[in-house]
């Protein structure tokens, strides 16, 4: 890739808005980069659909974002990362793409002690095993419980956080599997496998207690995303701007997604795949 494509955005796309939460690491880990976001609202959730829907609804994404002129993909989406990583890999090539599992998976494993890792995600990323193998690949005598909680992503979007009802719907996805009281055995570590769930942390940790270590994806990914950037020489030296799309609602999109991004969305673009 010639040096003039380091000034080029990178593109980031999720099933919707929970990629924010991606994306809002990545920006405050690379500040001179551009960035433009792609949140497919009209077709999520991605989750419960099969891995050749989502490699197909991942490549025309990507797509989008390739024919703007990026220098690298972020696939900010844990159920496209784990069903599509090596197709748009391939696709997109000799583009750099990035997903969210092994980052994720890296960020459980550097704080898991002998009790293990929990993980919620969708229920096509429970169903593929894509962090079980991530985990164990780097921790081999890993224990790893996972559970799929497509409920919260409904919530998430909704932005429906502190409400008895939120708290109950928490409370019973992660029954069992995390370390509390009742169960002193399980896991003392929940990894959010799915980009729409860290909306819930600070919430989580309330709900939990100091027995539970809450972990997402979001800081490793922007940490290895800025690492390869200075690698192949593609680190921008000017920018710093974010754009934004859409498949649906751009309204909400932009009253939503501002609770997920931590910051004001000015203004988002209305596009079909
Ligand atoms: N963003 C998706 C993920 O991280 C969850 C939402 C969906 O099911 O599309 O897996």
């Amino acid at each position: 890739m010639a040096v003039s494509d380091a000034n080029l955005p990178i593109g980031v796309f999720d099933s919707g808005m929970g990629g924010l939460t991606v994306l809002a690491a990545l920006r405050q880990h690379m500040p001179t980069e551009d960035f433009i976001y792609l949140g497919d609202t009209a077709r999520l959730p991605y989750g419960t659909k099969s891995a050749a829907t989502v490699g197909r609804y991942a490549v025309q994404a990507a797509n989008v974002l390739v024919q703007r002129g990026v220098k690298a993909l972020v696939v900010a989406c844990n159920t496209a990362s784990a069903t599509a990583l090596d197709l748009l890999a391939k696709e997109f090539a000799p583009l750099p793409v990035f997903g969210v599992v092994d980052p994720g998976a890296a960020a459980a494993c550097a704080v898991t002690d002998a009790s293990g890792v929990a993980v919620l995600a969708t229920e096509s990323t429970i169903a593929g095993g894509a962090y079980q193998r991530a985990l164990l690949a780097q921790q081999p005598a890993l224990r790893v419980l996972g559970r799929p909680c497509p409920l919260w992503v409904t919530l998430a979007e909704q932005a429906n956080f502190a409400s008895p009802l939120t708290n109950a719907i928490l409370l019973d996805g992660v029954a069992g599997l995390v370390k509390t009281a009742g169960t002193p055995d399980a896991p003392s570590v929940l990894l959010l496998g799915c980009t729409h769930f860290p909306i819930f942390t600070a919430q989580l940790k309330q709900l939990l207690g100091e027995g539970v270590r809450v972990i997402d994806s979001a800081l490793t990914t922007a940490a290895m995303v800025a690492a390869a950037m200075q690698a192949q020489n593609l680190v921008a030296d000017h920018g710093g701007k974010a754009v934004f799309m859409a498949t649906d609602g751009v309204q909400r999109f932009q009253t939503v997604g501002a609770v997920f991004m931590g910051e004001a969305i000015p203004d988002v673009e209305l596009i079909d795949l």
